[in-house]
């Protein structure tokens, strides 16, 4: 290799270490290594020509392109972590958060008072040692009516304004209704699990009805209680242990006679009250007000569900959710529990986790 030979590498070197310096970003900088030592790049073509040389030649012009070679590969290398290292500062300058700002406003929902006193009914009777059954809101007239000792004929039927499913022609299955009450959920419990029983079912149901108090669908809890000598008694103890845990004050029960075609005997139970300057208060006061129906389940109630009623009886009882979130919570009209209007919502709503129990109280 001759003196010119050996000033070519040591401009080489020079003009792709400056270019190696200059490059601004990494794709400028892999631009200029391709140049230098790519397939087709300046040293490499150097390297290549090693094979055409003498051996005196390649003794002093190996070296050299091989030292050239692992120079200009450092100097991309240091490059390249400079390069990457100001692109993080860059990023790191632009992309910054301050995590000390409050977050974004979110709208709250509210628990709707239904949904609440379901909760809270539920809550209550756990501790009373009763769990939650559950039955389909499109029923069959069997379990609706006639399991519930309630014939075709019988005047029940037409009182309580069902809502019948529309069958095809030539549909032959049973009649669907839509449940007029949650009682059929008694049959199908005892059915599926069989007695000793107690449970609470509550849910919707529907009736052709509409007024300041009434709409055509509204929330039932049902209770049934069956071993071998429940009673009378222990209903009333039960209802009154409720009713005190939910109204967070000492309630009485009053039972008035009355009629079920499954119940035998039947009681309307009314809830202690007073009216005072047009504010309604329970637990106190020699005023009364409707609550709930109940008696001792009737022989062919049980018979239905294939539960022998010389060995066993009990209690059932059916509340309205929504009657009785009313007379809690004070509030006036019942249709407008099922508006949707978000101003109602937020007023009469609840916060998440607002769940008393007999233990913990219920005061809000
Ligand atoms: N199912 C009755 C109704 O809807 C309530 C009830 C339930 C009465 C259980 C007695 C026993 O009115």
């Amino acid at each position: 290799m001759d003196e010119a030979d050996m000033d070519g590498i040591t401009e080489l070197r020079d003009r792709y270490l400056g270019a190696i310096e200059a490059a601004g970003d990494e794709a400028a900088l892999e631009a200029v290594r391709l140049s230098a030592l790519g397939k087709k790049g300046e040293v490499s073509a150097l390297m290549r020509s090693l094979g055409g040389m003498s051996a005196e030649e390649r003794k002093t012009a190996g070296p050299a392109l091989n030292a050239l070679k692992d120079d200009l590969n450092t100097a991309i290398l240091t490059a390249r972590v400079r390069l990457a290292d100001a692109a993080l500062e860059a990023r790191l300058a632009t992309e910054w958060a301050d995590v000390t700002l409050p977050p974004r406003p979110r709208a709250e929902g509210t628990i709707h008072p239904v949904s609440q006193v379901r909760d809270e009914v539920i809550a209550i009777f756990a501790d009373l040692g009763f769990s939650v059954a559950e039955g389909p809101q499109v029923e069959t007239d069997w379990y609706n009516f006639d399991a519930l000792n309630i014939p075709g004929h019988h005047p029940a039927r037409a009182e309580m304004d069902t809502f019948y499913m529309a069958r095809a022609e030539g549909d032959n299955r049973p009649p669907h209704v839509l449940r007029t009450h949650t009682s059929p959920v008694q049959i199908r419990h005892m059915e599926a699990n069989g007695v000793p029983c107690r449970v609470i079912a509550p849910g919707r149901v529907f009736r052709a009805d509409y007024d300041q108090t009434h709409t055509p669908m509204f929330h039932q809890i049902e209770g049934l209680a069956i071993d071998r000598d429940i009673s009378m008694a222990n209903l009333k103890w039960v209802l009154e242990e409720f009713f005190s845990a939910f109204f967070g004050t000492s309630v009485k029960t009053r039972f008035r006679a009355s009629h079920f075609p499954f119940t035998e005997p039947s009681a309307e139970v009314d809830i202690q009250c007073s009216w005072v300057g047009g504010q309604l208060k329970v637990g106190e006061g020699d005023g009364w007000l409707e609550v709930l129906g109940s008696g001792m389940v009737h022989p062919n109630v049980l018979r239905a569900a294939g539960v022998d009623p010389e060995q066993w009886q009990g209690f059932a009882f059916g509340m309205g959710i929504d009657r009785i979130a009313m007379l809690k919570y004070g509030i006036p009209d019942l249709r407008a529990f099922f508006d949707s209007d978000l101003r109602w919502l937020r007023h009469y709503g609840f916060a998440a986790l607002d769940m008393p129990s007999i233990h913990a109280g219920v005061s809000r």
